[in-house]
């Protein structure tokens, strides 16, 4: 803080909460995280050649076995340590290069070519490893204990496909305007979801109009805490006498369920995405979205004279910022501690503190919202989307809608 009349002589660099920040094993925010399965990579990055990655600050290997099945173990060799990177992909599992121990994807020794009879205790050694989960082209994993492992959720938005005319894409550049990666603490991405009045300055008076020009009426805003997360509604009348009513939601831990700022799909939204924390100052974001074969998903969002994040010039990143811009110059970790925290940063404020909540919850030993060990409860109801509300609909049958009740748009 600078004192005195303002000036920065003096001012000192402040703090970040870590329990919002940290990602790492044993960390209370890190144990919130590994109560969750969290998207590591794409299908197509799981192959019999081993690849290295970074998910909650652990360095892993993933590779996919010759009869199929994705694993993801802890890279180095329980028997003398060296990295499974280089290991050899069979049908069983991965063998490691070094004297050949062989493991299947549970960890579990299934040979050991230099000991009599191929290891007589081959079954008391174990590989470390993670379980994983495929789904519609990403791989999943979980982290944490395995007495707390969750039954992996589904999502409505992803089921009953037309499988002649829908597919389930995952596409990279949902979350920060073109890359796919960003320099920063996961948590700064993750809380813009719920800040929708950046959209009209960062996305529309700075650098835009980069959405569908209807989101440049002014609406109602209102966030409201659910069950599972934040959801931000915004009501505006549009010029035909119809209501937009747009609902984004964030689910803990890292989930934003974000409709299209396009317009392109009205009611339910088609896409969700998550936020993985590769470690405390880098994410990546995966989003997935549901679409016709026939129609290409969403595009790269264009800046200034139409060019894409990926054609700008370091001139033109400052003359046309996006989302990657300002959530990474927040600076690897943001400074809770400096913040000035406004009327419009509510859904901010609410964010943190649901998440707050969860991450004291599981270190006082109880379950954190969103999970459940009931196979019969794996589905999950999105409820985020632009839903269109003239006066002859039924409002009970559009979600949120007593919220709707009680915002005027256009008063
Ligand atoms: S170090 Fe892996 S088998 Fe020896
Ligand atoms: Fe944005």
């Amino acid at each position: 803080m600078a004192s005195g009349d303002g000036r920065a002589y003096g001012y000192r660099a402040g703090t970040w909460d870590p329990e919002l920040v940290q990602v790492g094993a044993g960390t209370p925010a890190g144990e919130l995280l590994r109560r969750y399965w969290h998207p590591i990579a794409r299908s197509t990055e799981a192959s019999p050649l081993p690849r290295n990655v970074r998910v909650l600050g652990e360095d892993l290997v993933l590779y996919r076995s010759l009869q199929g099945t994705p694993g993801l173990m802890l890279p180095r060799c329980c028997h003398r340590g060296t990295t499974l990177f280089y290991g050899r992909v069979e049908d069983e599992g991965i063998r490691c290069p070094y004297h050949g121990w062989l493991f299947a994807e549970d960890g579990r020794c299934l040979d050991q070519p230099c000991e009599p009879d191929r290891g007589r205790n081959r079954e008391s050694y174990r590989q470390p490893w993670y379980p994983v989960v495929e789904y519609h082209g990403l791989i999943f994993a979980y982290l944490g204990p395995a007495d707390k492992q969750p039954v992996f959720p589904r999502y409505d938005i992803f089921e009953d496909l037309d499988t002649e005319t829908e597919e389930i894409v995952v596409i990279d550049h949902f979350a920060f305007g073109g890359p796919s990666d960003a320099p920063c603490n996961w948590f700064q991405t993750h809380e813009n979801a719920m800040d929708p009045y950046h959209v009209f300055i960062l996305h529309n008076a700075i650098s835009g109009p980069q959405f569908d020009p209807k989101l440049e009426i002014w609406p109602r805003i209102e966030w409201q805490r659910s069950e599972v997360g934040v959801t931000a509604t915004q009501d505006r009348r549009l010029p035909d006498g119809t209501i937009l009513h747009r609902i984004t939601e964030t689910r803990v831990p890292t989930m934003r369920v974000i409709p299209t700022p396009t317009l392109t799909v009205l009611g339910k939204t088609n896409n969700l995405s998550w936020a993985l924390p590769i470690d405390d100052t880098n994410t990546r974001v995966y989003a997935m979205v549901r679409k016709p074969k026939d129609r290409p998903p969403q595009g790269l969002p264009v800046y200034g004279d139409g060019k894409s994040w990926f054609d700008l010039s370091d001139d033109d990143h400052q003359r046309y910022p996006g989302d990657y811009e300002t959530q990474v110059g927040q600076g690897p970790i943001t400074l809770h501690s400096e913040e000035q925290l406004s009327s419009t940063d509510r859904g901010v404020s609410m964010v943190r503190r649901q998440f707050k909540d969860q991450v004291r919850r599981v270190a006082d030993g109880l379950d954190p919202v969103g999970v459940t060990f009931d196979s019969s409860e794996a589905l999950q109801s999105v409820i985020a989307g632009n839903y269109i509300v003239d006066a002859t609909t039924d409002l009970a049958t559009v979600p949120l809608a007593e919220t709707l009740d009680r915002a005027t748009p256009g008063d």
